[in-house]
């Protein structure tokens, strides 16, 4: 069986490690830092035993896969490897950098993956001396648990190189699909007004957070309410994937990023790990504010979110970033959205879709709510995405 590098010894470089040696791969884990690689090792140990203890695994097999990956600090060490992972820190020129040196240690035909969330495979693959083999395979958080995977083929990117990665990843158990190299890809593009909007009706007083919450969990079926979920994933890091996003695209005001959640990243206010975000987590914090179970309100806040969603997710497919079905694949999968908005904005009707929009963009006057073409044309002609 090929064996598999990666590069960065992280929350993700230890996941994805984790995944490949599942699949019964030789996996070798290169990070700078010792203390880095000691505590990979440490946490997938931890996982391992944690599966055992379940009855998900036996021993002997988490020994086995344990035993499968082997850590370094030498690059050279990836010398067998048929594909490198990179998830190193999010920062062109150190992947740039860190890829140049890997491409020097492996075989020509061997490809070289990022796991970047928002930076351009492109741009990876432009000082390589084979950037055909260049490509991103995006994984989502926690890598062993979470099925997607984005595929993201640079311009340089060959076909051998597309299937050979789409082959690898699919063999691990996960679920591919194929994205563009365009700003947040996917998932970290369409979800984006699933915290903006929601952020926005805060602000603008129309509902707390509590019951905002509310109304995306039990009247649209959202494992969590935008808040929870800000507060799960960090609101530095959820900050920062949008204000990336924004700037990637020359500042479309779609995916402008809120002060609130600024200030809330200056203060450390970051969520769970911080002990403190949009809610409190600290022991002895005072209980939450009981939502305003309003239905008529409680579906304004669903709706306004959701066509905003659909929106997005309808000039993903406008734009052909991904195909119909790789959109409701990732985003049922990648974040776990009840249903595929796709889908959803046919049951709830195109036309109902782009009447919403259009009431909010008389509203505020702003392109942030401008209706895609692609929604306007299927209202026109009665037509459905399935
Ligand atoms: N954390 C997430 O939720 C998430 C999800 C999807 C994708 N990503 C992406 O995955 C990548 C890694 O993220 P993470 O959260 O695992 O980061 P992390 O900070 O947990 O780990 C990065 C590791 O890379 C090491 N490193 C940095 N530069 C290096 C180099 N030049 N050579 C070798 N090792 C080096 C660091 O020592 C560190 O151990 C980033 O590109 C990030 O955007 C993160």
């Amino acid at each position: 069986m090929n064996t598999i590098g990666i590069l960065g010894a992280g929350a993700m470089g230890g996941g994805i490690a984790q995944v490949a040696a599942a699949a019964g791969h030789n996996v070798i884990v290169c990070d700078q830092l010792s203390y880095a690689a000691n505590k990979c090792a440490k946490n997938i140990q931890a996982s391992l035993k944690h599966l055992v203890d379940k009855g998900k695994m036996t021993d002997a097999d988490a020994y086995a896969l344990n035993s499968r990956i082997k850590f370094t600090d030498h690059m050279s060490d990836f010398e067998p490897c048929a594909m490198v992972v990179e998830a190193i820190v999010e920062d062109i020129e150190a992947k740039q950098i860190a890829f140049k040196s890997v491409e020097a240690m492996i075989a020509t035909d061997a490809i070289l993956a990022s796991n970047t969330s928002s930076l351009s495979i492109s741009a990876m693959g432009a000082h390589l001396q084979h950037p055909e083999r260049i490509i991103g395979v995006h994984f989502f958080n926690p890598a062993t648990l979470m099925r997607l995977v984005e595929i993201i083929p640079a311009l340089q990117t060959n076909q051998v190189t597309i299937d050979r990665a789409k082959a690898f990843v699919d063999s691990w158990g996960k679920t591919t699909v194929i994205a563009k190299d365009t700003p947040g890809f996917i998932v970290n593009r369409v979800a984006r007004p699933y915290y903006g909007e929601a952020l926005r009706i805060m602000e603008e007083g129309i509902a707390d957070i509590e019951t905002i919450d509310w109304a995306m969990h039990e009247l649209g079926g959202f494992k969590m309410g935008p808040f929870e979920l800000m507060d799960f994933i960090g609101n530095d890091i959820n900050y920062t994937v949008t204000a990336t996003v924004f700037e990637s695209f020359y500042f479309d005001p779609r995916y402008k990023p809120s002060f609130t959640q600024k200030r809330l990243k200056d203060a450390h206010y970051w969520g769970r790990k911080s002990g403190r975000g949009f809610y409190d987590y600290r022991e002895g914090a005072p209980a939450r504010k009981t939502p305003n179970k309003d239905q008529k309100l409680g579906e304004y806040i669903l709706n306004r979110i959701l066509v905003m969603l659909i929106n997005e997710a309808a000039e993903a497919c406008y734009l052909r970033i991904a195909s119909r079905d790789d959109i409701e694949l990732a985003m049922t999968q990648g974040v776990n959205y009840p249903k595929g908005l796709l889908y959803w904005a046919d049951t709830i009707g195109i036309e109902k879709v782009v009447g919403m929009l259009d009431m909010l963009y008389v509203e505020y006057l702003e392109d942030r709510y401008r209706c895609c073409p692609l929604l306007r044309k299927m209202a026109r002609e009665k037509k459905t995405f399935f």
